[in-house]
C-alpha cells in the first residue's frame, strides 16, 4: 500500500491506497449510472482530456457512478479504480465530490489518459466549506461567476457567499426599492462600470451553484458600508462620517471622499450608516432580506455588520438586533460578521463569522464568542490566513496587505479550531473572502484566489491527523492541480513555493 499523499489530490481524502497502474481512458471508455454525474463527468472530460466518454445504460460500463447512502457519509464517497472505475456517492454531493477526485486522478502519460489505480474512502471534516467574491466594488457577470463556482467546487467548496452590496454600488434588483439598481448600480471602485443581477440572474446563479452542491449565501451589508443605498434613497442613510484613518488614506490613495448622495468610488471604510431611528429603515432591511428569501432556497441571509464606525454603539447594537431578529422572522437564519456579537441581544441562533486574526485581537474573540452564547455558531475566516485579496508577497500587483502577506504555506497552515476559546462544535467550519478592490476582472480575482482557496479547501476538508495532512506533502498535490486549472481556463497565480507540474 502506498499512502495517500502519493496521490495528486487536493483537498487530500480521509484515507485512500494506490493500486499502482492506470485505467487507459479513451473515446471507446463508457459511463453509466447517475444522470446529472454522468453527464458532468463527460463534459469535464471533455474539456480536460479532448476525449468524448460514451454514456450507456449498461451497468457494466467502465466508469459506474452511483448512490447508495450506506456506503459512504453523507458528502463522502468510495472510489475503486481497477480494471473499471467505480464512484458510490453517499448522497448526490458525495457522488459529485467522487467524480471530482476522479478527474484528479485522471492523468496524461506517454501512453496516453488513464486513471490512477487505488481504491478512496473520503468524507468532509467541516460540513461548512466556503469563499466569498464580493460583486460589489467590483461587478463580475452571471458567466463569470458560473465558472468561479465551477473551479471553486472542484475543490469540494460548498458554499457561495455574494457580496451583494457595499458603499461603491448596489447588486441585486429588490422590485420593492427600484431605484438601488436604477441608480445605485452602474458604478464601482476606481469608476470601473458597475452592473447588477436581475432576479433571474440570481437565479440562474443559485440554480448553477446547485447543480454544483453549492449553498448561495446572499449578503446585503449593513448598518454600515451603505452610501449606495443613500444615493438611491438619501432618506434611508446619514451624511458621510470621516473620520482620521479614512482622511488620511484617501489622500494617500487620490481618492475622493464620499460625499452624500453622490457615489462613492474610492474604498475607504466605515463612514456610512443607515440611519438607526427611523422606522423606515427597518421597512426597508424587511423588504430586502423578504425578496431576497424568496429567491434563495439556502437556509443563510447575511447582513454584514462590519466597521461599522460611522454608527454609534448603541444605535448599532439597536439596530443588528432588529436585524437578525427580521431575518429569522422572514423565515432564513441570519448570519452577520463578528462585529454583531457585540450586541446583547443578537438573535439567539445567529452565525457569526469571525474575520479577525488567528491570534485575536482586541475585542473580537469576545464577540464572536457571544454567538456561541446566543445559541448561534462560527464561520472562521482568519483574515490573516483566509483572505484571499491579500497580496502573496510586498511586490505582487494585486490585492491589500492590511491583515497580512499570505503566501501559501501560510494560507495553509494555519487550524480554525485554535484560534478562538470556543468548543470545537460551535465552529461550523470555515469561509475564504475575495474583496474585489483591486481586481477589475475575473482573470485577476482567479489570480489571487488559485491556489490559496485549494489550501483553504485542505483545511476545511480534510482530517487534521491524516497522514499528508502537511505543507511537504500539501506543495507536491498542490503542484499538479496546475494542468488541470490550465485546461479549464483558470489563471492562477504560479506561486514559486510549488513545484509546478506539466501533467
Ligand atoms: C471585512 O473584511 N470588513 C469583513
Amino acid at each position: 500500500m502506498v499512502l495517500p499523499h502519493s496521490m495528486p489530490l487536493v483537498p487530500l481524502p480521509l484515507s485512500a491506497s494506490v493500486g499502482g497502474g492506470r485505467m487507459p481512458v479513451g473515446d471507446a471508455t463508457t459511463v453509466s449510472g447517475e444522470a446529472s454525474a454522468v453527464e458532468q463527468l463527460i463534459d469535464a472530460v471533455a474539456l480536460r482530456a479532448g476525449v468524448r466518454l460514451l454514456p450507456t445504460t449498461d451497468a457494466s460500463a467502465d466508469i459506474l457512478l452511483r448512490i447508495d447512502p450506506g456506503a459512504a457519509a453523507l458528502e463522502g464517497y468510495r472510489l475503486t479504480v481497477d480494471e473499471t472505475v467505480e464512484v458510490v456517492g453517499g448522497d448526490d454531493a458525495g457522488l459529485f465530490y467522487g467524480v471530482q477526485t476522479l478527474l484528479q486522478l485522471l492523468r496524461q502519460d506517454d501512453d496516453g489518459w488513464g486513471v490512477l489505480r487505488g481504491e478512496i474512502f473520503d468524507a468532509p471534516r467541516f460540513a461548512r466549506r466556503g469563499v466569498m467574491l464580493d460583486v460589489a466594488r467590483h461587478f463580475f457577470g452571471v458567466d463569470e461567476v458560473k465558472k468561479f463556482i465551477d473551479h471553486i467546487s472542484a475543490l469540494k467548496f460548498n458554499h457561495l457567499h455574494l457580496h451583494l452590496s457595499d458603499d461603491q454600488g448596489w447588486r441585486i434588483r429588490i422590485d420593492s426599492w427600484p431605484k438601488l439598481t436604477d441608480v445605485a448600480s452602474s458604478t464601482a471602485a476606481g469608476g470601473a462600470p458597475g452592473g447588477f443581477y436581475t432576479k433571474d440572474d440570481y437565479r440562474e446563479i443559485v440554480a448553477h451553484a446547485a447543480r454544483r452542491h453549492m449553498i448561495v449565501i446572499p449578503e446585503i451589508d449593513l448598518p454600515g458600508h451603505t452610501h449606495a443605498i443613500g444615493v438611491a434613497y438619501p432618506e434611508l442613510v446619514e451624511a458621510p462620517v470621516l473620520n482620521d484613518s479614512l482622511i488620511a488614506e484617501s489622500e494617500r490613495l487620490g481618492q475622493d471622499l464620499p460625499v452624500a448622495g453622490e457615489p462613492y468610488l474610492g474604498w475607504g471604510v466605515g463612514h456610512s450608516s443607515v440611519r438607526i431611528h427611523e422606522e423606515r429603515t427597518y421597512g426597508f432591511v424587511r423588504d430586502v432580506v423578504r425578496e431576497l428569501a424568496e429567491m434563495t432556497p439556502g437556509p443563510y441571509i447575511h447582513i454584514g455588520g462590519d466597521e461599522s464606525l460611522g454608527t454609534p454603539q448603541a444605535d448599532f447594537d439597536h439596530f443588528v438586533e432588529r436585524a437578525t431578529a427580521i431575518v429569522f422572522e422572514e423565515g432564513k437564519i441570519p448570519v452577520a460578521w463578528h462585529e454583531v456579537g457585540a450586541a446583547a441581544g443578537i438573535a439567539e441562533g445567529t452565525i457569526g463569522q469571525y474575520w479577525g486574526k488567528a491570534t485575536p485581537e482586541g475585542t473580537h474573540a469576545a464577540e464572536a464568542a457571544h454567538f456561541v452564547e446566543r445559541g448561534g455558531a462560527l464561520i472562521m475566516s482568519a483574515a490573516d490566513r483566509t483572505y484571499l485579496d491579500m497580496k502573496y508577497t510586498a511586490d505582487f500587483p494585486l490585492g491589500l496587505a492590511w491583515a497580512a502577506l499570505i503566501d501559501v504555506r501560510s494560507a495553509y497552515e494555519w487550524e480554525p479550531t485554535e484560534v478562538l476559546d470556543v468548543p470545537d462544535a460551535a465552529i461550523l467550519g470555515i469561509e475564504a473572502p475575495l474583496w474585489s478592490e483591486t481586481t477589475a476582472t475575473i482573470g485577476e480575482v482567479e489570480q489571487l484566489v488559485f491556489p490559496r482557496a485549494a489550501a483553504q479547501a485542505e483545511v476545511a476538508w480534510s482530517p487534521r491527523e491524516a497522514p499528508g495532512r502537511a505543507w511537504e506533502s500539501f506543495r507536491e498535490r498542490l503542484g499538479r492541480l496546475a494542468p488541470l486549472w490550465k485546461a479549464g481556463g483558470v489563471d492562477f497565480h504560479a506561486a514559486d513555493e510549488i513545484p509546478w507540474s506539466e501533467r
